[in-house]
């Protein structure tokens, strides 16, 4: 990815109309993965058309896997088996993705091959002893460059089944020794702190592999196979966040938002909005490929602060730029906490969003673990989104309600996780666009 690409986000109107957001990509990450190392071929309908998602189709390719691409969001994997990837001598570029590298990690560590996993310069600051810390007592052999990316995976290593207590909730960790223990001899089991988004286990037990696990908990051995499957990739709710919380602070707003995936551990957003007196109904709920998914109406509705309850983090995890924005606005005094894990996102997503907000006028304390917002009401300028996708969105909708237009610094990365949010956005009344 090269070159910077700024926005200007003005006020706008009511926001109106139907938002159809694109796939998940927790699910479309793991949908590719799954298929490449099951026996047949599998067809993704619904598959995210993003940078990151892309990212992890490519590093498969690379191991051997073919991937068509017959039209846009579908894809028809020919699986290799458990055993079939192939090594590449190239190092494999996971892109923006930290779900990316760190469920390939725990894939790649029962391979017979060696690899080498790299990352985009923000990638490249993530933590990763998160995951190859518990990989390594599997007996894994992950070198890092001090706990950062790149990750040299060595190949040949025989594993085995451990219990592991998540010390923080992640479903990235979970997953990663999920795999592992694909290829693991005994039992794997991950006990989390606080239940996180259960895809993988569904996505394996819906591929055929013996899978015990309830909320917080999830048990697998080694030694079986991955059927092909079809799977059905719902709308990313993470997406449709931005959009409930546009419609909910531009007055007149009255936006529908169909066909999105509502697995409860992804939710958090609607009820933290709800407690701020959010407008959002949940219409034509039903199911789809296994997930839960729903069309969500919302209209504007008068906002208020809110403390939130700090149960709510792991099933908000990436909606926090979102809900800042919203806090900011509404009236009153929100109060965040327990939310420290934002500081190791794409950015240090606490710091980048009360950085922001202060130069748009906000009244915000950062806290270690979350921030006090007092709400008020927001002036235009210009704020850096540091290369994170939430961030550069999230400031898109604060310039609706801005008093002037919104300078937003260094949008690329948005087609990480959302290509066209721009169109989309425009499409139901922001008023968005490139900054010269
Ligand atoms: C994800 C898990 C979360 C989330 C990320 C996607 C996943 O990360 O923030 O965007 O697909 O498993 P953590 O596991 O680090 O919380």
């Amino acid at each position: 990815m090269s070159g910077r690409l700024d926005w200007r986000s003005g006020p706008a109107g009511p926001l109106q109309g139907s938002v159809r957001v694109p796939g998940d990509k927790s699910v479309s990450h793991r949908s590719l993965m799954l298929s490449a190392l099951a026996d047949g071929t599998s067809r993704i309908h619904g598959f995210l058309e993003g940078e990151d998602t892309r990212a992890t189709a490519a590093v498969l390719a690379q191991l051997g896997v073919r991937i068509e691409t017959p039209a846009e969001g579908e894809r028809v994997v020919h699986g290799v088996g458990l055993h079939g990837l192939r090594g590449s001598s190239e190092a494999l570029d996971c892109g923006n993705a930290g779900t990316g590298m760190r469920l390939l990690a725990g894939l790649l560590a029962g391979q017979a091959f060696d690899s080498t996993l790299i990352g985009d310069a923000s990638l490249s600051k993530r933590p990763m002893r998160r995951v190859t810390d518990p990989l390594a007592s599997m007996g894994a052999r992950i070198d890092t460059q001090d706990g950062l990316p790149p990750l040299h995976v060595r190949g040949g290593q025989p594993l085995h089944g451990i219990r592991y207590e998540l010390p923080v909730a992640s479903a990235q960790v979970k997953s990663a020794l999920l795999l592992a223990g694909l290829y693991a001899q005994g039992e794997t089991e991950v006990v989390e702190p606080h239940p996180t988004r259960d895809y993988t286990e569904r996505m394996l037990a819906a591929f055929g592999w013996p899978i015990a696990f309830e909320p917080g908990r999830a048990r697998l051995s080694g030694g079986h196979t991955l059927k092909a499957t079809d799977v059905e990739v719902p709308a990313d709710f993470s997406s449709a966040a931005f959009f409930l919380v546009a419609a909910s602070i531009v007055p007149g707003s009255d936006l529908s938002l169909p066909a999105v995936g509502l697995n409860p551990r992804r939710t958090g957003l609607l009820e933290a909005l709800r407690l701020m007196g959010a407008d959002i109904r949940i219409e034509n709920e039903r199911s789809s490929g296994g997930e839960p998914v729903g069309d969500l109406r919302v209209r504007y509705a008068p906002l208020h602060g809110v403390e939130l309850p700090e149960a709510l983090v792991p099933d908000m995890i990436d909606e926090f730029p979102a809900l800042f924005v919203a806090a900011a606005v509404a009236e009153g005094r929100s109060v965040i906490r327990g939310a420290a894990e934002l500081r190791v996102k794409e950015s240090d997503r606490l710091a980048t969003m009360a950085t922001g907000l202060r130069a748009l006028g906000a009244r915000i304390d950062e806290t270690p673990d979350g921030a006090v917002i007092e709400g008020g009401r927001l002036n235009g300028g210009t704020v850096e989104s540091l290369t994170d996708h939430r961030i550069a969105m999230s400031f898109a909708v604060a310039g609706l309600v801005a008093a002037g237009p919104v300078r937003i610094n260094d949008c690329r990365h948005v087609a990480t996780s959302f290509p066209g949010f721009m169109a989309l956005a425009n499409g139901c009344g922001f008023a968005l666009h490139e900054a010269g």
